[in-house]
């Protein structure tokens, strides 16, 4: 297959970078060789590689930078996917598509299965929900997978900032009122990965959930971070209301994950399993340096 990858210096596409396989020829670009809200450029990168796979990587992730920029998340949010969506459905091609956690409203009590209805609360998730809207209303075969929390050892992520905080502070606030689960970009790709695999000659219209296994809070995930760091660094639980942010995020978002199970067969980590495998590969970094 040949198989376009967008998006791909930020955290999900690095880790696609690195497990790319060679039974197929990949084409990863980022903003500076595909810009994805153009559509000439779209259609002549399509033409010109037989794309049959569109994996959409590229996305507006400053979640509360874009309160104040509605029109530039707009853009590369839902915009840019319709414009993937409309040039996979004149190629025959597939598109694969990362969207949020962020277009529940975050007031359920259980996890949300894939065809809850969603009630975005900022303009990030509502973007994003727009983005996964024009998509299924091109008619192009796709995959829209839903994710939460993601962190690697690149780029700017929660994991990545607490250990930081774990070297420069003695204590820290965290929220303790926000349950969702992280996910461990690596294993995103992975699970990517065998949806490539399980691509047939069929359209495809599906929507599915991705985080690795468990619910915690922010609080749990830092105190969790410092520990396995081996920081110091003592973590205090606090509530929303005590750390206001430009877009609200959901008190509860966590994903149910069944439908991709079932589909890909794939078995997913449990969040601390992978946050100790991303933190070893941050020291190997480190230590290389
Ligand atoms: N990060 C999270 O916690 C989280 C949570 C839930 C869902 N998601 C979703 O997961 C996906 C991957 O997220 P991520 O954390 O890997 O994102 P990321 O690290 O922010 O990477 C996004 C990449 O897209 C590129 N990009 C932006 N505008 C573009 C354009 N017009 N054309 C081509 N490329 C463009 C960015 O380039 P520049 O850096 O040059 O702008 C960046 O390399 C996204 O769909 C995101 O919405 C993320």
């Amino acid at each position: 297959m040949n198989i376009l990858v967008t998006g791909c210096k930020g955290q999900l596409g690095t880790e696609l970078q690195k497990i790319a396989d060679t039974g197929h020829r990949w084409l990863f670009t980022d903003a500076d060789t595909l810009d994805i809200c153009n559509k000439a450029a779209v259609e002549a990168c399509f033409e010109a590689n037989g794309i049959e796979i569109c994996i959409n990587c590229a996305a507006y992730t400053a979640v509360d930078k874009a309160e104040d920029e509605p029109e530039m998340a707009m853009l590369i949010n839902a915009f840019a996917p319709k414009v993937l969506a409309d040039t996979c459905k004149r190629h025959h091609a597939l598109l694969i598509h990362v969207s949020t956690d962020y277009v529940f409203g975050g007031d359920a009590h259980e996890p949300y299965k894939v065809d809850d209805p969603i009630n975005p609360q900022s303009v990030y998730g509502s973007t994003k929900a727009d983005g996964e809207r024009l998509i299924r209303e091109s008619g192009c075969s796709y995959m829209i997978v839903r994710t939460a929390w993601l962190y690697s050892s690149t780029g700017h992520n929660f994991v990545k900032t607490m250990l930081m905080l774990g070297d420069t502070k003695e204590e820290i606030n965290v929220v303790a009122d926000q349950k969702g689960c992280p996910t461990w970009a690596h294993d995103l790709a992975v699970a990517l990965m065998a949806l490539v695999d399980k691509n047939g000659k069929n359209e495809v219209h599906e929507t599915f959930h991705f985080t690795n296994e468990g619910q915690i809070t922010w609080h749990d995930f830092a105190t969790a971070i410092m520990e396995l760091g081996g920081k110091q660094c003592k973590v205090n639980p606090i509530t929303t209301d005590q750390y206001p942010t430009k877009a609200k995020r959901p008190a509860y978002s966590v994903l149910d994950l069944s439908k991709i199970k079932e589909f890909t067969g794939i078995e997913i980590p449990e969040w601390r399993a992978s946050l100790i495998k991303c933190i070893e590969e941050l020291s190997q970094t480190i230590s290389a340096h």
